[in-house]
């Protein structure tokens, strides 16, 4: 048996804890920082903040049985947590900072996929405020400005008019909301149709996709109020069918993996591409280089292959020798979030959970305990995953067992999967 740290705090993370705690191999569970839904699985310490790349590397060279450790964010993988902790001589998985890059800088990603014919928005990448002022004056619209670099998903403004691109562009590169990560704008088109997320694991040569997955970033009903972590899921994506999978693969991944092995980057860990499919087209939105939150909370559940040997498969190279298979169920989570989320709301508020189905899987983000009482923590707070032979029936059940969730002020969307 192996005992695994996992770093990260969040849904994805307790989804992540929750898959190796069923694998045979797998021992001990440490998780840093964790939540107090992940604490009934691993042995949180929720004095290392994630991005502690110094405390992480140090807790991991002060417990010897720690054989693997996985960096689920993106902030410590972009900052070179795996890199750390491999020239110390250890075992994690997730990209190297460098490969991180694919997420970390739109501009790096965009000039990425231009270079290598993978399909995405037409753009361009200033450096300076005046000239994108300049190009603002004559491009269509809606148009989409996005930084550069990491802002907890926030940092991508779609503008309908150009006031609203001259207002965005100054918030961005004058006032700088996003910080250093607005050094660099990506102006991009604006795209139509719908999104899927397509996750993939890689191992620097090889890429297998995931079953699809699809997020709700808006915070309200209808795709309205302001774009958030993601507040609902749903797997299989029914929208994409194998014709369309296939496709995904042979345009987006497989040449995406090519594209970085021609850079001479070596991409191990998950692969992300967020897509805009529109009839028969596919683009690329964005790249993240790790699972999605909340994708992973019906990804993960509905994986029947023993996820610690999918980690090994990753690390070793060998990904091309096991067979990652998934079960027949579907997946729906419904995130329970603090009302206010995204912008003000208040914390430290009690959860109770009236009576649910046996088989509900609650993914704790942000809670935790306080005098022995489970409160909330965060903005996005729980998410309820029902599993079921068909989406209708998954998104039925998760809808009924998040009725038995309670706090004060809880705001969850409605209409996850309505259109069904
Ligand atoms: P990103 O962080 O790049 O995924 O952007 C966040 C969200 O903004 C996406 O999930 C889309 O809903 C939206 N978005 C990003 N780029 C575009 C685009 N070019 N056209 C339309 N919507 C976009
Ligand atoms: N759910 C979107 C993301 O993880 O970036």
């Amino acid at each position: 048996m192996k005992n695994v740290l996992v770093i990260g705090g969040g849904g994805r993370e307790h989804a992540i804890v929750y898959s190796i705690s069923k694998s045979d191999k797998v021992g001990k569970i440490y998780c840093a920082p964790g939540n107090a839904g992940i604490a009934e699985l691993a042995e949180c310490h929720p004095e290392i903040k994630a991005t502690d790349i110094d405390a992480v590397l140090a807790f991991v060279e002060a417990h010897e049985d720690i054989y693997l450790t996985v960096v689920a964010p993106d902030d410590p993988l972009a900052a070179g947590m795996v890199d750390r902790l491999e020239a110390a001589g250890h075992r994690a998985f997730g990209p190297r900072a460098n490969a991180a890059r694919l997420e970390a800088s739109k501009s790096f990603a965009k000039d990425l996929m231009k270079k290598y014919g993978i399909p995405t928005a037409a753009y361009e990448v200033f450096t300076e405020y005046e000239s994108a002022a300049k190009y603002l004056e004559t491009c269509s619209y809606p148009t989409v400005l996005k930084a550069d670099g990491l802002a907890l998903g926030k940092g991508v403004l779609i503008c309908a008019n150009k006031q609203e691109a001259l207002d965005g562009l100054k918030e961005i590169m004058l006032d700088k909301a996003f910080g250093s990560a607005g050094n660099t704008l990506v102006i991009e088109d604006f795209l139509t149709g719908f999104e899927c997320s397509a996750l993939a694991f890689c191992d620097g040569k090889t890429i297998v996709p995931m079953t699809t997955s699809q997020d709700h970033k808006r915070a309200l009903d209808g795709n309205k109020g302001l774009n958030t972590g993601g507040m609902g899921t749903f797997s299989p994506s029914y929208k994409v069918d194998k014709a369309m999978e296939k496709r995904i693969y042979d345009e987006v991944l497989l040449p995406t993996l090519k594209g970085l092995i021609a850079e001479g980057i070596e991409f191990k860990g998950v692969l992300y591409a967020g897509l805009m499919i529109n009839g028969d087209k596919i683009k690329v939105l964005e790249y993240n280089a790790r699972f999605g939150d909340p994708e992973t909370q019906v990804i993960l559940p509905r994986l029947a292959t023993d996820l610690f040997d999918i980690f090994e498969a990753c690390i070793d190279g060998t990904l091309d020798k096991i067979k990652i298979e998934w079960t027949g169920n579907a997946a729906v989570c419904v995130i329970a979030a603090s009302g206010g989320y995204p912008e003000h709301y208040e914390k430290g508020k009690e959860i109770s959970f009236g009576d649910m189905d046996g088989d509900i899987i609650v993914f704790h983000a942000g809670t935790a305990t306080k005098d022995g009482k489970l409160v909330t923590s965060g903005g996005r707070v729980l998410g309820v995953t029902a599993l079921a032979p068909t989406l209708k029936e998954a998104r039925d059940k998760a809808y009924k067992n998040i009725k038995a969730v309670s706090f004060e002020k809880i705001h969850y969307r409605t209409d996850i999967l309505k259109e069904l």
